[in-house]
């Protein structure tokens, strides 16, 4: 899978599990950190054997406590536009990928690191998770896409007062806003995103990819999201698939998904 000096990676029975690994400074996403992510979202979009990915941080205390301060204190006008564009192509990279990606929040959650677990597809966290927007305690605002996933998940009210207002809050605070889908104790954490990925896994691969087509182009003002659906739905009637998955419900037997 190549080495890496900020990720930990692990591939069992086709689910990728991607450690961010600078537990020293709760995992924070500098420069290079999101270069080693770049390269593991391209071997995910091309590796066929990576059926599904957990993202999540090493240690009990932080998921990603945001982008490396001290990397964007350096930061020019310039520069820093180019450093968000790079960091929201890929948050879009993951968001758009066809394979389901679980984001397993075991702590901090702030900054970059809300943004990246919000452009995962599905988020679990544990009792100690903690998410927030802090930019304009820094005089910044979101610079990975935060302003607009936060607003897609929650609302425009909820999103503007917690990115104006900073605060962070609590995992179960985040499942009643729709942030997030599951709240675990710690232990359960990786468990439970093992075995929710293992049932998304468990259905027609190809409809999974599609579905998350679908669901995003809500978001795409220039796309007709009514006609990509009704394309997806196309697409599937033509695959092996669909064949495989009504002829086993027709003869009373458990479907067996090729992904084609
Ligand atoms: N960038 C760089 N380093 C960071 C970091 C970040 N986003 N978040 C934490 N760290 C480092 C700290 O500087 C510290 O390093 P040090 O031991 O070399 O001094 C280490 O991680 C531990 O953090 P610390 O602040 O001592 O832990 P804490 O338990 O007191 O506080 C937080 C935890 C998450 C509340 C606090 O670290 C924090 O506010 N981090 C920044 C969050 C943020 O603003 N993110 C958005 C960035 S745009």
């Amino acid at each position: 899978m190549g080495t890496y000096e900020n990720l930990l990676l692990q591939l069992d029975n086709g689910i990728l599990t991607v450690t961010i690994n600078r537990e020293d400074k709760l995992n924070a996403l500098s420069v290079d950190t999101l270069r080693e992510i770049r390269n593991v979202v391209q071997q995910i979009y091309d590796d066929a054997a990576i059926k599904g990915v957990i993202f999540t941080g090493a240690g009990t205390k932080a998921f990603v406590a945001g982008a490396d301060i001290t990397e964007i204190a350096e930061l020019s006008e310039v520069n820093a536009r180019g450093f968000a564009e790079r960091g929201q192509e890929l948050f879009n990279l993951l968001e758009h990928c066809h394979k389901p990606i679980i984001a397993a929040v075991n702590g901090f959650a702030l900054g970059g690191g809300c943004e990246l677990a919000m452009a995962c597809h599905l988020r679990i966290a544990s009792t100690n998770a903690r998410f927030g927007q802090p930019e304009v305690n820094l005089g910044l605002v979101p610079g990975y896409g935060g302003t607009q996933r936060l607003t897609q998940l929650v609302g425009k009210g909820k999103a503007m007062e917690l990115i104006m207002t900073a605060d962070m809050i609590s995992a179960e605070t985040a499942k009643a806003l729709g942030l997030v889908n599951e709240v675990t104790s710690p232990e359960e954490l990786l468990p439970t995103c093992l075995a929710l990925l293992n049932k998304i896994l468990s259905k027609a691969p190809l409809a999974i990819g599609l579905v998350i087509e679908c669901v995003n182009a809500v978001f795409n003002k220039d796309e007709d999201g009514y006609q990509t659906e009704a394309n997806a739905f196309a697409r599937c009637c033509s695959s092996e698939d669909f064949l495989e998955g009504t002829n086993a419900f027709i003869e009373k037997r458990r479907p067996v998904f090729k992904g084609k």
